[in-house]
């Protein structure tokens, strides 16, 4: 053995013998209690602040929430709502009165939220082709489509209960008799406009069956425009969601009476389902939900209390650290 093999082999053999000992350098921390302590302190003193800020954030969103299924019903129909809601003879109009109780600054969201609504239903989710949605009738492997496939052997694009069950109430907004205007442009996602939803996609044979899902589209227009389609397209996670119905780009002060009038065209009542119309503001964290401040609130003051309560005990308690002598086999020894 030549002096460089043999001293490739005897290093070879310590690591192999260091790492079989578990002695490989590392990083051992030893957690004292002023170690835990100024951690759990530091934590509780990044948290609450953060908190406090985002739940004022989130309280700062001024919402309003309507719900207009049950009394948008006339009257003599209201023990039978699904008899009046399939029947076309009957006028839809409605109107609501929102007022305004804080100022409200614009752009104001309008959401549409259903209650009691299973858009996760796995054979409702399944039911659509994102390749006929992006390429058209020459995409014919539509089969996952089914029922909502085929009418009269034509395709219909776009296909599947998804497209099928589109939502169709419409609303407008008036303030002291001028006309709100509302922009109905970009509420959909940008990369859904232009990569999933084709641009010389056009809606073909489409609610032309005899039973009717919900809103019909006009087929002059491509898919990549049509921004209802492609809100109501990304399913909602939730049996209660909102989907955004379009913008108010005015501002609406305190004391404001807004009158909605609207079509209540969708049929929730056969299942029970909740339709309710929201305005809402929007702050640098969205809209309103205290969930997170509350959760950065709660962790936080959980460290603190935790510090104290360690604290107390490391003074109560004192000893010194690494003494043997405190563990339970050597204490039985001492004892007995
Ligand atoms: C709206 O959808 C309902 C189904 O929920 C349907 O019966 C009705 O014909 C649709 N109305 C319009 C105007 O599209």
């Amino acid at each position: 053995m030549t002096d460089a093999s043999r001293e490739e082999h005897t290093q070879r053999e310590t690591a192999f013998y260091l790492f079989t000992q578990q002695r490989l350098p590392a990083c051992k921390p030893v957690l004292t209690p002023a170690w835990v302590i100024t951690i759990f302190l530091f934590t509780g003193f990044i948290f609450i602040p953060v908190g406090l800020v985002t739940l004022r954030a989130s309280r700062s969103v001024v919402e309003i929430v309507e719900r207009y299924d049950a009394e948008c019903v006339p009257e003599p129909f209201s023990i039978d709502k699904v008899s009046y809601i399939q029947d076309d003879s009957i006028p839809k109009n409605c109107t609501l009165f929102l007022k305004v109780n804080k100022y409200m600054k614009a752009p104001i969201h309008i959401y549409y939220q259903l209650d009691n609504y299973y858009q996760n239903h796995r054979r409702y989710v399944k039911s659509r082709s994102d390749q006929q949605l992006l390429h058209g009738q020459k995409y014919q492997s539509t089969s996952s489509c089914q029922p909502v496939e085929f009418n009269n052997d034509q395709p219909i694009v776009p296909c599947g209960l998804i497209a099928w069950s589109l939502f169709n109430d419409t609303f407008s907004f008036i303030r002291e008799r001028a006309k709100l205007k509302v922009n109905r442009k970009n509420i959909a996602w940008k990369s859904d406009r232009e990569h999933k939803f084709g641009k010389n996609v056009y809606p073909f044979n489409f609610q032309n069956g005899t039973l009717i899902g919900g809103g019909k589209l006009n087929p002059r227009i491509p898919l990549s425009d049509q921004e209802d389609l492609i809100v109501w397209m990304r399913t909602s996670a939730l049996p209660s969601f909102r989907k955004l119905y379009g913008r108010i780009e005015e501002d609406l002060d305190a004391d404001d009476v807004v009158v909605v009038h609207l079509m209540n065209n969708y049929n929730t009542y056969s299942f029970g389902g909740k339709k309710k119309l929201v305005l809402s503001t929007s702050s640098w964290l969205g809209g309103r939900n205290d969930f997170l401040g509350l959760a950065y609130v709660f962790v936080g003051s959980s460290s603190l209390i935790l510090a104290l309560v360690f604290l107390l005990l490391h003074l109560k308690y004192r000893r010194p650290y690494g003494d043997t002598s405190y563990l339970p086999w050597n204490r039985k020894s001492l004892s007995g």
